[in-house]
């Protein structure tokens, strides 16, 4: 049975104040982390103030990027180790706002990320996902194969099993227009479908695949009633600690 994760990517949101802000309020909630996993995402350097935030407590801290090499002359990049060490187990690999919108990340680069966190013992949560013209254009599939293809497949089957994959439709993030959730299940069988051809049924069946793209308090029920959704990574209505609550409250296993 794979277990349900409800994750926040604060992305370039938050002071450290404000993160230490959040988890005060985000804690009082009782049941918050009893029946999914329950992964922030916040600005690297608000790591070390979410990490001392929730101490003893089941939520989990991961960075939103990382950079491939070890240590080296890059300036401004933080490789897997620093991140592991400043506390974080998780990493965001390839969001679509670092592929597509201003950074131009390619699939090799995304898995030569995912290899380094791997390496370093960070779980990665690679994300993949179509821009809107090809939606529109009915090309949402061969985008996913493609992607799946040029990075997750190159890892190998020992490092597939300590991947999540995350599905974020470019044209569904932070534009209000979610992804119904059988356009989201039939991304998430496909990826299932690339997977088990790759790695074999078994590899496919245990991975995780989040849905990301404008999940809301209002959406996230309908979402979580399909068996192929394993969870969500949730962008804006992660800010507030009261709606990512409920999300974290509807992340509830099938019954
Ligand atoms: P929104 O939930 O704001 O649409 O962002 C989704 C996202 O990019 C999560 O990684």
């Amino acid at each position: 049975m794979r277990r349900r994760i409800a994750a926040a990517n604060w992305k370039m949101y938050k002071t450290p104040q404000e993160t230490v802000r959040f988890f005060d309020k985000f804690k009082q909630f009782p049941d918050a982390t009893d029946h999914c996993e329950v992964v922030i995402f916040p600005a690297a350097l608000d790591i070390p103030a979410a990490v001392q935030s929730t101490l003893e407590t089941p939520i989990q801290i991961g960075g939103q990027n990382i950079f491939w090499a070890q240590e080296g002359a890059y300036t401004g990049e933080i490789s897997a180790d620093m991140m592991r060490a400043a506390g974080a187990t998780w990493v965001l690999v390839g969001h679509s706002e670092r592929r597509h919108q201003v950074c131009h990340e390619t699939d090799a680069e995304v898995l030569k990320k995912a290899q380094a966190a791997i390496a370093a013992g960070l779980t990665p949560v690679i994300c993949v996902g179509e821009r809107y013209e090809e939606h529109k254009a009915g090309k949402a599939h061969d985008v996913l194969i493609r992607q799946f293809a040029g990075g997750i497949a190159g890892l190998t089957e020992e490092q597939f099993a300590k991947i999540v994959i995350a599905y974020e439709p470019v044209w569904a993030i932070g534009t209000g227009q979610t992804a119904t959730p059988q356009i989201a299940s039939e991304a998430h069988k496909l990826i299932r479908g690339e997977a088990a051809k790759r790695f074999g049924e078994e590899a496919a069946e245990n991975v995780r695949i989040l849905y990301g793209g404008s999940v809301k308090p209002e959406n996230i029920e309908g979402l979580m009633r399909e068996p192929q959704i394993d969870g969500t990574l949730v962008g804006g209505a992660s800010l507030d600690p009261d709606s990512f609550a409920k999300i974290v409250q509807a992340s509830r296993p099938l019954s």
